[in-house]
């Protein structure tokens, strides 16, 4: 007898969208929590700088707005930008209710008084980087486990994978299309799982691993904005991926991020002769925006042939640095470098996807049942290029936007039933190699043709071997059972696609994405988001 099991609010990720999610819908209904990992294994977990609000007398809403606006080069939507600035503050201090502390500092001359040691960060014209030192999204992911841990009302799948949304137009079902469940690959025993739900919210982060460097970790395989997509809902800006410009460069350190903050208390970058080169590329020199200092190093490397370049705050006193950035000096003097005395070698990688799945700020989708909140969406906040620290903020304000609605109208949703899953003539795969020679074939491509700086001619290369890939997979889903290695190489073989589509679409450089074939910004695409959705 398969299993099925039924929630009325169904999360699908644990970072902080999904955990925020969840505590403000708990008091409300069942919650199911499915998370293909240990529930702590989120790339919030990873999030090393912080969440940027006004929270200081020297800064203001309009200051924040007009830097997020400024780094978002000409494409986020104002209003969303407004709501999420301005709410953001409020969120924050519900998530200390919740347990989070932040880093504080004692005010200069005022008798023991504190307040928050707020960072800064590229692009940001003012301190407002609430933080725990250099590992904030341990921190957060920490307190919100810990809080949900009071609601009865919430069950956790961990080790289960979502497969694909479940829709009433699939199941034939007349009347408005709406998202009623999910398809789940319980990785415990092999086991496809139904799960229905009155409402689903997919906060299943972003997909960093479609490109062989990243900061993100294993999860990021874009398993929400592919399963979105194949379901037919709008997704939105692919194109505009964040390279991070400061990841360790270090034959045996896989993805760990050295943190924007690093710059803001003065580290600055150098070529390998010891050159500040930035200043040469922007006014603001290293802590000029991300796009900009992402392809600075890349010109910088290609210049010289180096493979890497250097981060450099040995200026700073060595206890100050050893106690603002415990993780990155200790994890540093792992790999041999004491960061207190020697630069840090560094290389952009991919870091953050600034489009997804297309919503407003209550994560509202085209696809009724089905809300997206975090990484996973595209709002309009990020714009063509993602201000640093801003998406811990529009997780908080977009979860609890979206779960003051759903929590409205619970009850007026009916149940359905679904069948369970069909395996059909599936049986265990024989060759393993076709997944890991896929997974990493596709990596190499998207790292080499769709990278920081692209070529129209470059992006159909990849498109054509994609398409290849994706059609080798597709035939692998059918004859044989899933397993997550291959429902995350269907995944990403997706989101590439998605990414390289959105690209050829835009006739323009904007932001995050660069193009020597239009190497300048075109005003008529100002306003214009990149729109794919699935042919029915
Ligand atoms: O550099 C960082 O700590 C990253 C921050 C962010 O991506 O928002």
């Amino acid at each position: 007898m398969a299993t099925e099991r039924h929630f009325d609010f169904l999360i699908l990720g644990s970072g902080i969208a999904g955990l925020f999610y969840a505590m403000k819908v708990a008091p409300h209904g069942s919650v199911g929590i499915v998370t293909k990992k240990h529930r702590a294994e989120s790339n919030t977990n990873y999030a090393q700088g912080g969440i940027a609000a006004v929270t200081s007398k020297e800064d203001s809403v309009e200051m924040h707005l007009k830097d997020t606006l400024q780094a978002g080069a000409g494409l986020c939507n104002e209003a969303v930008v407004r709501t999420i600035v301005e709410e953001g503050p409020e969120r924050v201090g519900e998530l200390m209710q919740m347990g989070m502390e932040f880093s504080e500092r004692e005010v200069p001359g005022a008798d023991g008084e504190r307040e928050f040691d707020l960072g800064k960060e590229g692009g940001h014209s003012k301190r407002r980087i609430l933080h725990a030192k250099d590992a904030t999204g341990r921190a957060i992911e920490a307190a919100l486990l810990n809080a949900i841990n009071a609601h009865d009302s919430v069950e956790w799948f961990e080790d289960h994978f979502a497969i694909d949304l479940i829709t009433t137009e699939k199941l034939g079902v007349e009347g408005e299309n709406r998202c009623v469940g999910v398809y789940v690959l319980n990785q415990l025993n092999g086991e496809v799982e139904t799960f229905s739900a009155k409402t689903v919210l997919l906060a299943t982060g972003g997909c960093g691993k479609v490109y062989l460097y990243t900061t993100n970790p294993d999860i990021a395989t874009g398993d929400g904005v592919a399963m979105a997509y194949r379901a037919g809902v709008p997704v939105a800006n692919m194109e505009f991926i964040q390279f991070h410009p400061t990841c360790l460069y270090h034959s045996k350190a896989k993805t760990f991020l050295v943190t924007e903050a690093v710059r803001g208390e003065g580290g600055i970058i150098k070529g390998i002769d010891g050159e500040a080169f930035m200043d040469r590329y922007h006014k603001l020199a290293s802590l000029a925006p991300r796009d900009v200092v992402a392809r600075a190093i890349d010109a910088e490397m290609k210049k010289t042939g180096s493979d890497s370049v250097h981060l450099d705050i040995t200026d700073k006193p060595a206890k100050f640095i050893a106690d603002r950035f415990p993780n990155i000096h200790q994890t540093c003097l792992k790999f041999g470098i004491d960061i207190t005395r020697e630069p840090i070698p560094i290389v952009p990688a991919a870091h953050y996807q600034c489009g997804g799945v297309l919503t407003d700020t209550s994560g509202r989708t085209d696809l009724a049942g089905l809300r997206a909140v975090g990484e996973v969406a595209c709002t309009g906040l990020h714009g063509a290029n993602r201000l640093a620290s801003n998406s811990l903020l529009e997780a908080v304000v977009c979860a609890h936007q979206a779960a003051m609605e759903v929590v409205e109208k619970i009850g007026d949703h009916p149940d359905v039933e679904i069948p369970p899953w069909q395996t059909g003539n599936a049986h265990d795969a024989d060759e393993l190699v076709v997944v890991s020679h896929n997974w990493d074939e596709l990596r190499r491509t998207m790292w080499d043709y769709v990278g920081i700086v692209r070529t129209t001619k470059r992006l159909q290369r990849a498109k054509t071997r994609i398409a290849l890939l994706r059609e080798e997979i597709q035939q692998y889903y059918w004859d044989f059972t899933v397993t997550s290695d291959l429902l995350e190489l269907r995944n990403i073989a997706t989101v590439a696609d998605l990414i390289v589509s959105c690209a050829l679409q835009r006739p323009e450089s904007r932001g995050l994405h660069y193009t020597l074939d239009y190497p300048e910004r075109n005003e008529e695409w100002a306003q214009k988001n990149t729109i794919v959705r699935r042919e029915k």
